[in-house]
């Protein structure tokens, strides 16, 4: 049977997500973690920074009883030429998960079709699914339920805003997305949705009703080099307290983080009382558990 991998939502039915999500929020309520996990191994190819992503995935899986193997790209033969198919046929014989973070997300491609363990995406230049997770997770912790109607993405259509896009199809939410001429989503994504998203030409048709606000840094890594002209496209398209008085009353900031202040956000956007990002990062942890869980055990 080829495995279940997790690239991103394709495959996934609003059900299976939604029972992630679900024993997301029942492990962070354990005192007692199960070893649900044991004796698993877990690889962890990495080419680009990572603070949330890395230490979720192997804290996490080493609590539920497994273990975890940090590579670096520069580590790995694959630096120096050895194919990507070789190294996911190896890899497969060795561990029972592999999470990736790559600048290329065609690599994932490569490599899941190769590779007879799942493979995660820990995010690419297209998507980082595990962030919604955590995100959508989050929206329940505070509401109770993952009812969102509306989420409001300002500034650069990012890789996360792309997931963002995936889940409003499946969760039937509206997004709306305000961002500078030439930092729309990417077009391929867009196709694939339904008409639940809509480029708002204002900030207030953006904010209007929202029960989530967020935004993420308005350069990426697979998009380094900030120029002056790409800050001045983007003035503007900060998040501050203000914006969160045109949103839904009860609406719930959100930030992938890391965050840059004074740039997509205030200096005091992160802690506002709107703010749930310590949470929200802190649910990488509970609900990558639950993704492990479920493309291990099921
Ligand atoms: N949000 C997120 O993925 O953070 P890291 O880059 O620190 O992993
Ligand atoms: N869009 C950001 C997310 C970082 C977690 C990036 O790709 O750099």
């Amino acid at each position: 049977m080829s495995p279940k991998h997790f690239l991103n939502y394709e495959g996934f039915s609003k059900e299976s997500l939604t029972s992630i999500i679900n024993r997301g929020l029942e492990l962070k309520s354990l005192k007692q973690l199960p070893k649900s996990l044991e004796n698993k191994s877990l690889g962890l190819i990495f080419e680009k920074p990572s603070t949330r992503t890395r230490v979720s995935f192997e804290i996490g899986i080493q609590k539920l009883g497994g273990n975890s193997i940090f590579l670096s790209s520069s580590d790995l033969q694959m630096s120096r030429g050895e194919p990507i198919s070789d190294t996911a046929k190896v890899l497969s014989s060795m561990l029972d998960a592999v999470v990736i973070r790559t600048a290329n997300h065609e690599l994932l491609e490569i490599f899941s079709q190769n590779s007879s363990i799942p493979v995660i995406n820990g995010l690419s230049n297209l998507y980082h699914p595990c962030q919604i997770l955590a995100d959508l997770m989050t929206f329940k912790e505070f509401n109770g339920n993952l009812n969102i109607s509306k989420v409001a993405w300002i500034g650069d259509s990012n890789n996360v805003c792309n997931s963002y896009i995936e889940a409003a199809k499946l969760f039937d939410f509206n997004l709306s997305i305000y961002c500078p001429n030439g930092y729309e989503p990417n077009s391929e994504v867009m196709r694939s949705q339904n008409n639940n998203v809509v480029l708002s030409k204002t900030r207030e048709s953006a904010l209007r009703e929202a029960k989530v606000v967020t935004t993420d840094v308005w350069t990426s890594m697979h998009s380094e080099n900030q120029t002056q002209e790409k800050s001045n496209k983007f003035e503007g398209y900060t998040v501050d307290p203000g914006c969160m008085e045109l949103a839904h009353k009860e609406a719930i900031f959100l930030h992938c983080l890391p965050a840059h202040r004074g740039e997509e956000v205030s200096i005091d956007m992160l802690e506002h009382n709107s703010s749930k990002v310590w949470y929200q990062a802190e649910n990488r942890l509970h609900v990558q558990q639950a993704l492990l869980e479920n493309l291990l055990l099921d």
